[in-house]
């Protein structure tokens, strides 16, 4: 194995972390990390790292041979987490795996799924089959590779969900449990998103608070109030460090969307390109709370890495925009004059939109952690058509 160097992607990722840790309130730096702080400056400026050692190593992971390295028994406490992603290789899974790769290092996060991977996510790093119902086989994974962070993205989202609402239980729920007490038993980080679906009827729909009723009506929301409140139990009685946020509908250009309600979203530019035709299966006004994948990305790492000290919940609310299709079609329109639209409704995913909030109130995020999103609508629709327009030029290309 090479000798770990201190290259300049560990400065950049000092250099990024001492940036976010200035940006938190003064109350929630103390003074170990006030050490920590003037020590990673020090590796910055000297461009060495120091003697109490950080996160310069480099394991061995390759997709191939997970288990029994010997470079995972001399690793210290204070090195980079050790990440698994379940049900990473659906809509967020493997962009959330090459943002933390960029920060801790290629071999530092296995994605798994139950599904075969295509060659280029195989090919970028680690990946292993895991089924979240399969509690011994998962447990052994975080045991052999000494993971510290779990991601939990394993799930059946809403749309998917009431169409095989079994299905949606056991992996929602029973996997939610096996992750759980797996996290518990190893003293992990564990992060389980939680969604706007996670309100109902009953909540209040502008601007919803992080805490009032929560009455959803769709076996995925009821399984992410479990969620919610599993995690806070957990993290109580047991001292397990669970985090959440609650993603409104993310919109990203890398992956197709996985059967939720606001898919829609995503759908649209890639019609705008391909047939200049697009049918929306919400009314034109449904407004829903929406978010660019970068932004949901960022603030999950961000949110992550804010010491416990400075959160006054486990779960948040995420906000960025709030938009209807009729809104996104006019937007979309300044770059595709042409488009035509439908409304085709489709009574299931119209059903639950209707329950849902229109806007998310995010404040306590914002004062806690520092949460700022960067997109506004504008931007994401300028940004799916860049990358897009990009991503087709380059398979003409290829071809
Ligand atoms: N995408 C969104 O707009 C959105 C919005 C709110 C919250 N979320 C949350 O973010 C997380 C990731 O969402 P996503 O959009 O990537 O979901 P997705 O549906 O695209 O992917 C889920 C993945 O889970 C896998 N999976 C299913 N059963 C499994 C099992 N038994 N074991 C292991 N993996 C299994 C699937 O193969 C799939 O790849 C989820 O928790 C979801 O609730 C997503």
């Amino acid at each position: 194995m090479p000798r770990p160097s201190f290259t300049g992607d560990v400065q950049c990722l000092v250099r990024h972390h001492c940036s976010r840790m200035r940006a938190l309130p003064a109350s929630c730096i103390d003074s170990k990390t006030k050490v920590m702080l003037s020590l990673m400056y020090r590796m910055v400026v000297s461009g060495r790292p120091c003697a109490r050692g950080l996160c310069v190593r480099q394991y061995n992971w390759s997709p191939q041979q997970l288990s029994a390295d010997a470079n995972f028994h001399s690793a210290r406490p204070n090195e980079c987490p050790r990440i698994l992603i379940t049900g990473g290789l659906g809509q967020l899974g493997l962009g959330f795996a090459n943002l933390l790769r960029k920060r801790f290092g290629d071999n530092s996060v296995i994605l798994s799924d139950i599904r075969k991977p295509p060659n280029h996510v195989f090919h970028k790093g680690p990946f292993i089959y895991a089924d979240i119902l399969d509690y011994k086989n998962l447990r052994e994974i975080v045991v052999n590779n000494r993971i510290t962070w779990l991601i939990h993205f394993g799930v059946l989202l809403s749309a998917v969900g009431e169409k095989n609402v079994p299905l949606a239980r056991s992996v929602n729920i029973t996997g939610l449990h096996n992750v759980l007490d797996i996290a518990a038993e190893n003293g992990l980080k564990l992060f389980v998103p939680s969604t706007i679906g996670a309100f109902g009827v009953d909540s209040p729909r502008h601007s919803t608070p992080d805490l009032c009723v929560q009455r959803p009506r769709t076996i995925y929301g009821v399984s992410k109030v479990h969620a919610e409140l599993m995690g806070e139990y957990y993290h109580h009685k047991f001292g397990l460090d669970f985090r959440s946020l609650r993603y409104p509908g993310v919109i990203t250009a890398d992956a197709h969307p996985g059967g939720g309600t606001t898919d829609y979203a995503v759908q649209i530019f890639h019609d705008a390109l391909k047939t200049g035709h697009f049918e929306s299966c919400l009314d034109a006004d449904t407004r829903l709370p929406m978010m660019y994948a970068d932004d949901c990305l960022r603030a999950t790492l961000e949110f992550l890495e804010t010491p416990n000290e400075c959160l006054t919940m486990r779960t948040y609310n995420v906000a960025a925009m709030s938009f209807s299709p009729a809104e996104l079609v006019e937007e979309v329109r300044k770059q595709v004059p042409h488009l035509s639209v439908e409304y085709k409704l489709d009574p299931l995913r119209q059903a639950i939109a209707d329950t849902w909030p229109t806007s998310l109130n995010d404040s306590r995020a914002r004062q806690d952690w520092g949460w700022k999103h960067d997109y506004d609508l504008p931007a994401l629709v300028s940004t799916m058509f860049a990358l897009l327009q990009g991503l087709d030029h380059r398979a003409a290309k290829a071809n």
